[in-house]
C-alpha cells in the first residue's frame, strides 16, 4: 500500500490480527478524520452517541463514568460530552497513535473529552485499573478484522452491574460471525440482559457508502 494512497475501508477490512490494527492505524491515525471521517460523511459517532443518549438513564448519580472501547481519535466520545457533558469519559485503543488523536479532542467548554485514555488489546482479557465504569460505547470497532463475538465476554467485566452497554457492530460481520448466538449465551449465562438490538446508518445520505448499517447492541450487566 502506498503512503500517498488515502487509506479506507478496503485497507481496514483486510486487517486479520491485532498487529495488523497496529500497523494500520499507526498509518491512518493523522489523516483518518479528513480522508475517511469527513470524506465520506461517517456518522457512526455521532448516531452511537443518539442512541446511547436516548436509551440510558440520565440520573447523574447513577450514570457517571463510561468508557469507550475502540475509542480511536476519539470522535464517539466528543460527541457523547456534547449531549452528556457531565460525564466522565475513559477511552481504550490498541493504537498509540490513535490515542494520541483523541488525547486532544476537547468538549464544547474547551476541557479535554477523556480523563484517561489507555492502550489495550480488547481480543485479550482486559484488566481494568480504574473503578468499574457505569456504561459502556463502542463504535466501529466490532468490525471486520478487528473485534469479533469473542471480545464481548472481555470486555463485560468493564462495567459494573446494572451498568448498561451500547455497542454498534457492522451489519454484515454480526450476522456472518454470529454475534447473535453469543449474545444468547451471554444472557443465558446471566451476564446479560436480554439485549435489544437496534440499527443504525454508518454514512450520511451522499456518502458512497450510503446504506451500510450497523446493528447497536443495548443491554444491561447482570
Ligand atoms: C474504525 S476505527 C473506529 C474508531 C472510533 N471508535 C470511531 O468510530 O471513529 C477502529 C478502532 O479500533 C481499534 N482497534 C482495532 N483492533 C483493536 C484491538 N484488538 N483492541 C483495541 N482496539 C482495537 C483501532 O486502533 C481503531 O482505533
Amino acid at each position: 500500500m502506498s503512503d500517498e494512497k488515502a487509506l479506507g475501508l478496503d485497507e481496514a477490512y483486510s486487517v486479520k490480527t491485532p498487529e495488523d490494527n497496529r500497523r494500520l492505524y499507526a498509518k491512518w491515525a493523522a489523516t483518518y478524520e479528513s480522508s475517511f471521517v469527513d470524506a465520506k460523511q461517517y456518522r457512526y459517532p455521532k448516531a452511537i452517541s443518539e442512541v446511547f443518549n436516548e436509551h440510558v438513564p440520565t440520573d447523574a448519580d447513577e450514570l457517571a463514568r463510561v468508557i469507550d472501547i475502540g475509542c480511536g481519535t476519539g470522535l464517539t466520545g466528543m460527541y457523547l460530552s456534547h449531549l452528556r457533558p457531565h460525564l466522565f469519559i475513559d477511552g481504550l485503543d490498541i493504537s498509540p497513535e490513535m490515542l494520541a488523536e483523541a488525547r486532544r479532542k476537547q468538549r464544547t467548554d474547551d476541557s479535554l473529552v477523556y480523563t484517561n485514555l489507555s492502550e489495550c488489546d480488547l481480543t485479550q482479557s482486559v484488566v481494568n485499573t480504574f473503578e468499574s465504569y457505569d456504561a459502556l460505547i463502542c463504535s466501529g470497532t466490532f468490525t471486520h478484522g478487528h473485534l469479533g463475538p469473542d471480545a464481548l465476554k472481555n470486555v463485560l467485566s468493564l462495567v459494573r452491574p446494572a451498568g448498561w452497554i451500547v455497542i454498534g457492530v457492522n451489519n454484515e460481520h454480526f450476522e456472518g460471525k454470529n454475534f447473535q448466538g453469543e449474545l444468547d449465551s451471554l444472557a443465558d449465562a446471566k451476564r446479560i440482559t436480554a439485549p435489544e438490538i437496534l440499527r443504525i446508518d454508518v454514512y450520511e445520505k451522499g456518502s458512497p457508502h450510503f446504506g451500510d448499517q450497523a446493528r447497536v447492541i443495548l443491554a444491561q450487566i447482570i
